[in-house]
């Protein structure tokens, strides 16, 4: 269906969560990631599954409940080397493999997730 957001596309609610998942799993096991990030990583998973269901065009989940996202300024208390970036999409591309999604929507949210990533680098390199 034309109208579709691309939060319907790669099947909602569901695919989210399991996406989220699977990805801050890595993320915990990640020696380049797993630094910056908490020990506890419950909350940040559900930050993240807000974020990407309104990033989706689903429900405003984020903004409802922390505001403005200001992805960039939320980053900056954290060194995001553009190596933690690459990290942050291989990662983030496993997980996609790993829940089986595939097709347009997926290429477009990836996509995406380059772009935003990029942006979110604050620090070089050589401070990993
Ligand atoms: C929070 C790292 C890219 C969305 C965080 C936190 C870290 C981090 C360390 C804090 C976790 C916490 O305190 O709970 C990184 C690194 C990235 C990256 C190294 C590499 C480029 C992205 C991208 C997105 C994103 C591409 C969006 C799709 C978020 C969200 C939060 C967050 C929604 C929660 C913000 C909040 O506290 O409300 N990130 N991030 N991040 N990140 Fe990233």
């Amino acid at each position: 269906m034309m109208s579709q957001t691309p939060y319907e596309a790669i099947g909602g609610e569901q695919t989210i969560r399991k996406l989220v998942a699977a990805f801050y799993s890595r993320v915990a096991n990640d020696p380049l990631l797993s630094p910056i990030f908490p020990e506890d990583l419950t909350l940040t998973e559900q930050k993240q599954f807000m974020f990407l269901t309104q990033f989706l065009g689903g429900e405003p989940l984020y903004n409802n409940m922390y505001g403005h996202p200001m992805m960039r300024a939320r980053h900056m208390a954290f060194q995001v080397t553009p190596l933690r970036a690459e990290r942050w999409l291989k990662l983030m591309k496993e997980s996609m493999d790993e829940i089986g999604m595939e097709g347009p929507a997926r290429e477009y949210m990836y996509e995406r997730l380059i772009q935003v990533a990029h942006h979110m680098v604050n620090s070089p390199d050589d401070e990993t």
